[in-house]
């Protein structure tokens, strides 16, 4: 006999990864919007040497990452929040806030972790659709707020469609929410975003609304996607002691946690990091609406194009893997015939520029 699983389990949705791993080497790997660069020398040292004292179990108080984050943000210790990467922090607020009977409200396409959320508790998703430029309907959101609303997701840039909304709508919108529900404000790719200040403009949100938690993560800017480190600055400790309990007790691993506090003492490396990403998706939007093609005003470090009605994206898709470049098929995130397409090195967005030139 079968093993009888949860109901829950035939619910989740299988989260949309990306292949290309067995191409081997000379592989433009544009599908994951991670960072074209290595973390900096220092940033490895400090893994590497908490690699060393990895028989024992890691801080368990995060202490190091934790005081490091807290200076540079000036947020108390105990508002912040730790994860395995911040999808890690976007489960635990889906365990900790939703169950049968409660709303998570959020735009579609979002990232895609999001329809996690609701499917693991039992929770109804209310997905609102994006403005015309691909961008969040503030407004369209608010007014999906109800009385079972406990969560809405704002992702800002937003993942897939790279646009981003200005803080001031964000803080109207927040004039609109109750005070009982979580706004997460998904900030992964704050960085980059230049339309939206600093990575310290929107942290007077935090000062005024209680139930507003910022998630960061130092997988796309500072590089390190493949050690897993998350965190959500909180307007109240209550979400970050929630999102804890719900938690193994060792949910970031020592080199991840050492690799943090190091990354962010190399300020001008994530700054040149981010002058190269702001150079590059110039390039990409640039090169594909010469092609004709309709481009989002991009936020982030990456691009989301629609593909002209008469292309298959299965088949552009295919022939940007014949030509050695990897990203990430519309289809797959939510919208049908579009692409996303991580910045890359000067020499891979070329080579897809000159790829997608052959394609459409
Ligand atoms: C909008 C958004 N939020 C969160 C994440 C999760 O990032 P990580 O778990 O690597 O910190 C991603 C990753 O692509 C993302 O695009």
């Amino acid at each position: 006999m079968a093993i009888e699983f949860g109901q829950r389990i035939r619910r989740i949705p299988s989260y949309p990864l990306a292949g290309g791993y067995d191409l081997g080497a000379d592989v433009a790997m544009l599908a994951s919007n991670e960072s074209c660069f290595r973390p900096a020398a220092g940033v490895v040292e400090a893994a590497a040497r908490a690699l060393a004292n990895a028989h024992r179990y890691p801080d368990p108080s995060y202490a190091p990452l934790r005081g490091a984050l807290a200076e540079r943000y000036g947020i108390p210790r105990e508002r912040i929040a730790l994860g395995n990467g911040s999808c890690d922090l976007l489960l635990a607020a889906g365990e900790a806030l939703l169950e049968p009977g409660a709303e998570v409200v959020y735009a579609w396409p979002a990232f895609s972790v999001y329809p996690h959320l609701a499917a693991a508790s039992g929770a109804r998703a209310v997905t609102v659709a994006l403005d015309d430029e691909d961008r969040h309907d503030l407004d369209a959101i608010a007014d999906e707020i109800t009385v079972a609303t406990r969560l809405v997701l704002v992702c800002n840039p937003n993942n897939p469609t790279s646009t981003s909304v200005g803080i001031d709508a964000i803080a109207a919108f927040m004039e609109r929410v109750p005070r009982h529900v979580c706004v997460i404000l998904d900030e992964a790719y704050c960085e980059f975003a230049l339309a939206l200040g600093d990575t310290y403009a929107s942290l007077e949100l935090l000062h005024r609304w209680p139930n507003i938690v910022i998630l960061r993560t130092f997988s796309k800017a500072y590089g390190l996607a493949g050690l897993r480190v998350g965190y959500a600055l909180c307007g109240s400790e209550d979400f970050r002691a929630a999102v804890d309990q719900v938690r193994q007790p060792f949910y970031l691993n020592a080199a991840a946690q050492a690799a943090g506090a190091e990354a962010l003492r190399h300020q001008d490396e994530v700054e040149r990091r981010v002058t190269h990403v702001v150079a590059a998706r110039a390039q990409l939007t640039d090169g594909l609406r010469e092609l004709g093609l309709w481009v989002a005003d991009s936020d982030a470090n990456f691009i989301w194009t629609h593909l002209p009605e008469e292309c298959v994206e299965a088949d552009v898709l295919s022939g940007l893997a014949a030509r050695r470049v990897l990203v990430r098929a519309g289809g797959s995130l939510g919208r049908e015939r579009a692409l996303r397409v991580t910045t890359g090195t000067d020499a891979e967005n070329a080579r897809f520029l000159a790829a997608i030139a052959e394609l459409v």
